[in-house]
């Protein structure tokens, strides 16, 4: 990011009403019938991993990480990534996903899992899952499901279904 001014901060408690504006005006209605949302409203996500982005002081950016699990394994997931438009191919998403993956590893955690498109978030070290290897709780692209290590080898022989980690949320 070239961008002196941008800043990356934990989202704060009070941050929550410009978020949901940001998804409302990214995805729209049609959000609430996707999985991934649909996985994301049974449990809170972890605040404390969660980030905005900020240029000065607005808020042009916003990534969450919500606890799962895969099978018996804890995984974090990611999203939703939002940008706003006038700030998008400046870098914002990417200082987002490095930093909150950063944060997961520092804070223990090894799997980060997301629903989204690979070559944007391969560069992030996101790969695709192999087809029926985990599942998830309504219908998605198999090709969008992605995971990344945060340990190395983290994800070897972990497979099953993707579900809310109700007990690892921080509420
Ligand atoms: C996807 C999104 C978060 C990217 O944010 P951003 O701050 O513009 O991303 P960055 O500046 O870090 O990266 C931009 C680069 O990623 C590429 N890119 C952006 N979206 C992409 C996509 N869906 N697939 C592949 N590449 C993509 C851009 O072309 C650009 O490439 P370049 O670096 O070679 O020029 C933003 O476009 C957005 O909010 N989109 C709407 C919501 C959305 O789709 N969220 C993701 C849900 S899976």
């Amino acid at each position: 990011m070239t961008d002196v001014s941008l800043t990356i901060l934990v989202e704060a408690r009070d941050d929550g009403p410009a978020i949901e504006r940001l998804h409302e005006r990214t995805f729209g209605p049609g959000r609430y019938a996707k999985t991934a949302y649909r996985l994301r409203e049974q449990v809170a996500h972890h605040l404390e991993l969660s980030f905005t982005a900020r240029i000065g002081t607005l808020l042009v950016g916003s990534v969450r990480l919500s606890p799962v699990r895969i099978g018996e394994s804890q995984a974090l997931l990611l999203g939703p990534l939002t940008v706003e438009p006038p700030f998008r191919e400046r870098g914002v998403g990417q200082a987002l996903i490095e930093r909150a993956l950063a944060e997961a590893r520092t804070a223990g955690h090894r799997l980060v899992i997301l629903v989204g498109d690979e070559p944007y978030y391969g560069k992030c070290g996101f790969k695709r899952i192999p087809p029926g290897r985990v599942t998830m709780p309504g219908p998605i692209d198999p090709a969008r499901l992605l995971v990344a290590e945060l340990v190395e080898g983290a994800f070897d022989g972990v497979s099953g279904s993707i579900l809310p980690d109700g007990d690892d949320a921080v509420r």
